[in-house]
Parts: C-alpha cells; structure tokens; sequence
C-alpha cells in the first residue's frame, strides 16, 4: 500500500498523454488517497430531486466510509446528513429509500425531525441538551432538480458549475420528472477506468451496436476537447441556439465539468434502436425534436444524456481499488404513464446494453493492468483528448491537494 509522498513521486513522473502506472489503478493506498483527495472534498451528485418529491421522503448513499441520508423536510427543503446517531453513532436510516415522518434511530429510538434537530431521547437527565445533538449535516445543493452533496467540512465553490450548467438544465424541466426505471452495476474496475471509457468513443464503433445506431462516433463530429469546433457541430449549436436554447461546448477553466448538446445521427431524435422518440409525453421544453442530447460531466461522479423527450442521469460510485458502482436513472415527465406514453424496453435498452457492454470493457481493461507485464500505454490525440482531459484534471486534483499547488509533471 503506497504512502502519498510515493504517490505524489510517480505523479510527477508521469508521462503526460499515457494511461496511469498500474497502482493508481489497483492499490488500496491510491484508493484511500483518491477517496481523500476527491471523493471526500468535491460535490457529488446524488439523486435527482423527484425521487424525494414530498415531506418525509428520504434516500441514502454511502461514499467510501461515509453514509449520508438526503432527506426532504416539512418546510420543501432538501438536507442532507451524516447517517450517524448522535447517541452512540448508530446508522439511523437502514433502507435504500423510504419515507418517514421523523427520522428514529433503530438502536435507542433516539427521534430526529426532518431538519435534523433531536426531538425525543430517553432518560438522558436533567444536563442533557438535545439543541447540542442533532445529526450532523452534509453539504447539500439543488441544482435544477439535481442533488449534491459535499462531505467536506468546507465545501469548494458550487456556483460557478451552477452557473455555467443551469441554463442548459432548465428546459429539461427535471423538477417535474419521476425515475421511470434504475439500474445499478458493479463494474470490476478502477472508477478512474470507469470514467477514462466514459470520455472517449474510440472504443464505441467495435462495442456499442446499439448505441451507434444513434450516437455519431466520428470525433470530427464530437471532437471539440482541443478547443476547435467542427464546422457540423458549429452549425448545430448555432441552430439550436436561435431556437432559445443553449447549446454551445463550454468547459470549465479546472476542468471538472462541461455542458454541450451535441447532434446524433442523421434523423435521430432519442436514444433508441430505430432512433425515433421513447416518450410521447416529453420531459422539458426543448423546442426541437432533434435538438440531440445535452451532455453534461462533473468530475467524480456524474455524466448526464439529457434528451429532449427523456433524461438519464449516472452517478459513479467507487467501492474499492478495483470495484465500482454505477447507477443509471431514466428520468421521464412524471405524468408520462408506461404502457401509454413510453415502453419501458424501448426507453432503456439502449443505455442497458451499452452499459453492460462498458462494464466488460472496463472489467478487460482492469484485468490486464493488473498484470505485472502491464505499462502505460498512449492515448489517441485525435479520438482519447477526453481520457487525456480527465487524467490531467485527476492528477491536477492530487497534486492540488497535497501540495496546495497546481504541479505540472515532466512532459
Ligand atoms: S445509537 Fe442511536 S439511539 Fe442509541
Ligand atoms: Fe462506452
């Protein structure tokens, strides 16, 4: 198990454009310090807000050691919490999902409103403050029917993603969505390799079928991630931008997070096998049909597809150096009824199949780094600017916090 000043050594050794050394894809050292370094002191999105649309609704998630209830209050407010008792640190809330008119801790019934506060403990004696014992809070930000959360006792900036990305989630109406159906797998990878697949398509052509029915692989079509915008892509945004909506690529200066409604192929509308629309009672008010979908990133946890009939949302969750969970929600307008206004198959076969086709690229890709013979190797300029995007962003990120500078490793 690496200590950081090792870490912090082969990160400056580091060849720029290559994929990382094999411990940063499997020591539990490097886990520890990317939990640390990252997943301890960034905002991660949650849950989309209409899954607790009422009073008393709540969700948990937990995040390396830490488990956080999200919960929704009498007052509409969403909050979240430590999911640790204040008496002698019991979880509180065991379910995945539920709703309760308080929160009850199993272990003593020690009841907490849904603002956190403590209400009621027991024989606690005549010194005892339950103003000084309520559950601890979790940053916590809606954004446009998004949740996030900060585990850090000091949350960074949220609003300069806020800014950036709420114009382009408003009309996707997010807040008026219901989860039509969830998915959550374990891939057997580094959550680095997890997202290192996500941010190229050079693997798509030869793994995605399904999705390719819809999705331009072709980076003269996508390929925006060294600042240029193809000629097709520009007229794209410039037509979707003249219908009121924005569209255009903008990535932020650290780069952890980006918006952009990129066109699919000819004639499609949604992702699904014949490429035309899965839901008639559409989520949002994107004026076009083929407006294509709005990607969004932030660095760790979420990509989005936000579709103008439907909305998907993914959230990266690591479990161990070689273990990670990814959760899909297909979001779709909550009046919209299965069997009327869309097929549940036809909704989600697309991104099921891609997803499990993913997961086996990644699950190969951990395999063979984990053999000893294994060194980095190059990433394409031309089809991998988003893998090398993201595992500078990474590194940025580790050097940045244990250093407190941003250092630039040799080229
Ligand atoms: S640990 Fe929660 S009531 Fe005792
Ligand atoms: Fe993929």
């Amino acid at each position: 198990m690496l200590q950081d000043s090792e870490i912090l050594a082969k990160l400056m050794q580091r060849q720029m454009g290559y994929s990382l050394e094999q411990d940063f894809y499997t020591d539990a050292g490097v886990f520890d310090l990317d939990l640390r370094s990252v997943f301890y002191r960034e905002w991660l999105f949650a849950i989309p807000t209409c899954e607790i649309p009422k009073p008393g609704n709540y969700v948990t998630h937990k995040v390396g050691d830490y488990g956080v209830i999200i919960v929704r209050g009498q007052d509409g407010e969403i909050r979240a919490f430590h999911n640790a008792c204040r008496h002698r640190g019991s979880v509180v809330c065991k379910a995945k999902k539920g709703t309760a008119p308080k929160l009850v801790c199993p272990y003593h019934q020690w009841t907490y409103e849904l603002d956190g506060s403590l209400l009621w403990a027991r024989d606690m004696g005549p010194d005892f403050d339950a103003s000084k014992h309520g559950l601890r809070s979790v940053h916590c930000r809606e954004l446009a029917g998004l949740v996030y959360i900060c585990l850090a006792a000091e949350a960074p900036d949220f609003d300069a993603f806020a800014a950036m990305a709420e114009p382009y989630l408003a009309p996707h109406d997010l807040g008026n969505a219901k989860v039509a159906y969830e998915s959550s797998i374990i891939e057997n990878g580094n959550w680095k390799l997890v997202w290192e697949n996500n941010r190229e398509c050079y693997h798509c052509a030869g793994n995605h079928p399904s999705l390719c029915r819809t999705y331009p692989e072709d980076p003269a079509v996508t390929g925006v991630s060294d600042g240029s915008t193809p000629p097709v892509l520009q007229q794209h945004f410039d037509r979707v931008e003249a219908g009121g909506i924005p569209a255009r690529f903008q990535i932020d200066q650290g780069g952890q997070f980006r918006v952009a409604r990129m066109p699919l192929l000819d004639g499609a509308v949604s992702y699904t096998m014949n490429g035309k629309e899965a839901v008639t009672k559409k989520l949002g008010r994107v004026p076009f049909a083929d407006a294509g979908p709005l990607l969004q990133f932030h660095y760790p946890t979420t990509w989005n597809h936000f579709l103008p009939d439907h909305s998907i949302v993914f959230r990266v969750t690591p479990i161990s150096p070689t273990e990670t969970e990814v959760t899909t929600k297909w979001l779709v307008h909550k009046d919209a009824e299965e069997g009327v206004d869309y097929d549940l198959q036809r909704l989600t076969e697309v991104w099921m199949h891609t997803n499990d086709e993913d997961r086996i690229v990644v699950e190969d890709n951990q395999q063979g780094i984990n053999s000893p013979a294994y060194t980095p190797g190059p990433y394409s300029p031309t089809h991998e600017s988003g893998v090398i995007q993201f595992v500078d962003w990474y590194t940025a990120q580790l050097t940045r916090t244990m250093t407190g500078r941003t250092l630039v490793a040799a080229e």
